[in-house]
C-alpha cells in the first residue's frame, strides 16, 4: 500500500491537449522464472479488427484507421495473440512510416515476398504493448489467457496500433502489477533497447555496475529516462546531458551530473569531469567524434552508440551493399577506437526479450524503475500522437490508449493535472528515495 502510495505521488503530469504525463519505472536481471500454464482458450471467431494501418510510406498523411484490418491469428504452437489496452510511440514508427528500414524489415517479415516482389502493406506501426492476453498456441505454458502482459513488438512484426497484436511467448512479459496499462505500454521498447545496449553491448549488468562511470546523452527521452533509473538501480554513476528545462526530470529520476548540451560546448563541459566507463549514446551525429575521448584509456571502456547508419545504408544502397557499407564503417571506427586509446567503439541496438522485461517487471514493482509518460492520447487521435513526435524534444514516451477501459483511466488521470512542476519533482526525488 506504501509503494502504491509513493508511486501514486511520483507520478509527473504534463498534459498535451488530451495528454498525461506520468513518471514510472523498470528493473534489471538476466535469469528467468518461468511459471508455467497450460492454455485452453477458445480459438478466437473474430476475423477483422479495428488498427491504424498505412498503404504506402509518407508523412502524416499515409496513416488510415480502418475496422476491417485481418485480425492475426495463432499461427504457430508458441504464438500469444494479446488485446491490445495501451501503445506507445518511438521515433521508429515516425521514420518506418516514411520508409526508413524497409528493405531488411521485409526481408525479415517474409523473405519470398522479396523474391515475389509482393507488398507489405498494410502495415501496422507501434512498438509497445500493454494488454490481455486472449489465446495462445499449444505449446504456450508462461502465459494464460486473462493474463496481464506487456511487451515491445519487434518491428518486423504487425505492430500494437491495433486491437490484437500477436507475438512469440518469448517476447511476452507479465506486466507490473502496480501499474497501469498507459503507464506499462511506455517501457518495453526502450527497455529492451537499454538493456540489449547496456548490457549485451555495453557489457554492464545488475552485479558489474556498481560505481561504475555512465554518461548518457540524449537522457530527456525514452530510452534515456528509462537507461537512467535502471542504472541508478544497478548502483552506477550516471552522468546525463540534456536540455536546461529537462535537467529537473533526469535528476529526479536520480542523476548524479547533469550537463547542459544548450549552454556552450558539451564536449568541454564533459572533459572536465572524471572519465566514463561506458557511454550510451542516444543522440549521434559528430558525438562520437568527441565522446570517445571522453572514456577512461585502455581499461576496457564502451562507447555504445544507438544512431547507427546500417538501415539508412540499406535503404539507400540495397541490402548486400548496404550491409556492405555500414560494416566497412563500423569496423574502421572500432579500430580507429582501439588504436587511438584503446576503447570499444560499438553499436546498440533493440532486441526483444521478454525474460528481461520479467525483471524490469520486479524493478518497477520494488519501486526501482517509474515509468515517465509525457503525453497521452486517445486511439482516435493516432495522427495527433505523431505529430506530437515529430516535434521532437521528449521529455519520456508518449503513450496511445487502444482499449476503451483505459480510456476511462486516462481520462481520469488527466483530471489530475499538477501545476506546480517544482513540488511534482520533489516528489519523485522523494519516491526514489525512499525506494
Ligand atoms: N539502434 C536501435 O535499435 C535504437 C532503438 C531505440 C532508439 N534508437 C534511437 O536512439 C535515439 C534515442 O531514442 P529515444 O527513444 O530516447 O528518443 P526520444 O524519446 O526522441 O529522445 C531524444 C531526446 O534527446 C534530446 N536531445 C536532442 N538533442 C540532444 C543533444 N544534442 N544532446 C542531448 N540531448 C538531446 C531530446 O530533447 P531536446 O531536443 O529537448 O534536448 C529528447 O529528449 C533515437 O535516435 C532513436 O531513433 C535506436
Amino acid at each position: 500500500m506504501g509503494t502504491v502510495r509513493a508511486m501514486a505521488s511520483a507520478r509527473f503530469m504534463c498534459f498535451l491537449n488530451a495528454a498525461s504525463s506520468t513518471k514510472t519505472l523498470a528493473r534489471t536481471g538476466c535469469s528467468v522464472c518461468f511459471r508455467r500454464y497450460i492454455c485452453s482458450s477458445p480459438p478466437r471467431s473474430q476475423s477483422c479488427m479495428s488498427a491504424w494501418v498505412i498503404d504506402q510510406y509518407g508523412t502524416n498523411g499515409v496513416l488510415r484507421y480502418t475496422e476491417e484490418i485481418t485480425a492475426p491469428t495463432i499461427k504457430s504452437a508458441t504464438d500469444v495473440m494479446i488485446k491490445v489496452c495501451a501503445a506507445s510511440l518511438n521515433p521508429l514508427d515516425m521514420s518506418m512510416r516514411g520508409g526508413y528500414g524497409s528493405k531488411l524489415l521485409k526481408l525479415r517479415r517474409d523473405p519470398l515476398s522479396m523474391m515475389n516482389n509482393e507488398s507489405e502493406f498494410p502495415l501496422i506501426l507501434g512498438r509497445d504493448v500493454s494488454g490481455v492476453v486472449v489465446d495462445c498456441g499449444s505449446e504456450v505454458t508462461y502465459v494464460a489467457p486473462g493474463d496481464e502482459v506487456w511487451a515491445s513488438v519487434p518491428p518486423w512484426k504487425q505492430g500494437s496500433l491495433a486491437e490484437f497484436v500477436t507475438l512469440s511467448e518469448y517476447e511476452v512479459s507479465h506486466k507490473p502489477k502496480l501499474l497501469s496499462h498507459i503507464e506499462a505500454a511506455s517501457i518495453p521498447y526502450v527497455a529492451n533497447t537499454a538493456l540489449s545496449a547496456l548490457v549485451n553491448t555495453g557489457g554492464l549488468c545488475r552485479d558489474s555496475a556498481s560505481n561504475k562511470r555512465v554518461l548518457i546523452t540524449g537522457g530527456s527521452g525514452g530510452v534515456g529516462t528509462f537507461s537512467i533509473q535502471l542504472l541508478k538501480a544497478w548502483g552506477a554513476h550516471v552522468t546525463v546531458t540534456c536540455s536546461q528545462n529537462a535537467e529537473g526530470l533526469v535528476r529526479g529520476l536520480g542523476a548524479d551530473e547533469v550537463v547542459d548540451y544548450t549552454a556552450g560546448d558539451v564536449a568541454e563541459q564533459l572533459e572536465k569531469m572524471e572519465r566514463f566507463d561506458v557511454i550510451l549514446d542516444g543522440v549521434g551525429g559528430d558525438t562520437e567524434q568527441w565522446a570517445l575521448g571522453l572514456l577512461k584509456p585502455w581499461s576496457g571502456a564502451k562507447y555504445v552508440t544507438l544512431v547507427t547508419p546500417l538501415l539508412f545504408s540499406m535503404d539507400s544502397m540495397g541490402l548486400f551493399g548496404g550491409a556492405i557499407n555500414a560494416g566497412v564503417t563500423l569496423h574502421n571506427k572500432a579500430i580507429q577506437g582501439v588504436l587511438s586509446n584503446g576503447v570499444f567503439y560499438r553499436w546498440g541496438f533493440y532486441a526483444p526479450d521478454g525474460p528481461a522485461l520479467d525483471e524490469v517487471s520486479r524493478l518497477v514493482d520494488s519501486g526501482k524503475i517509474l515509468p515517465v509518460v509525457e503525453a497521452h492520447f486517445p486511439f482516435t487521435q493516432v495522427p495527433q500522437a505523431f505529430l506530437k513526435l515529430e516535434q521532437g524534444h521528449a521529455r519520456g514516451k508518449t503513450v496511445v490508449t487502444v482499449a476503451e477501459e483505459d480510456s476511462r483511466q486516462a481520462d481520469e488521470m488527466a483530471q489530475r493535472t499538477y501545476t506546480d512542476t517544482a513540488e511534482t519533482e520533489q516528489e519523485m526525488q522523494e519516491t526514489l528515495k525512499q525506494n
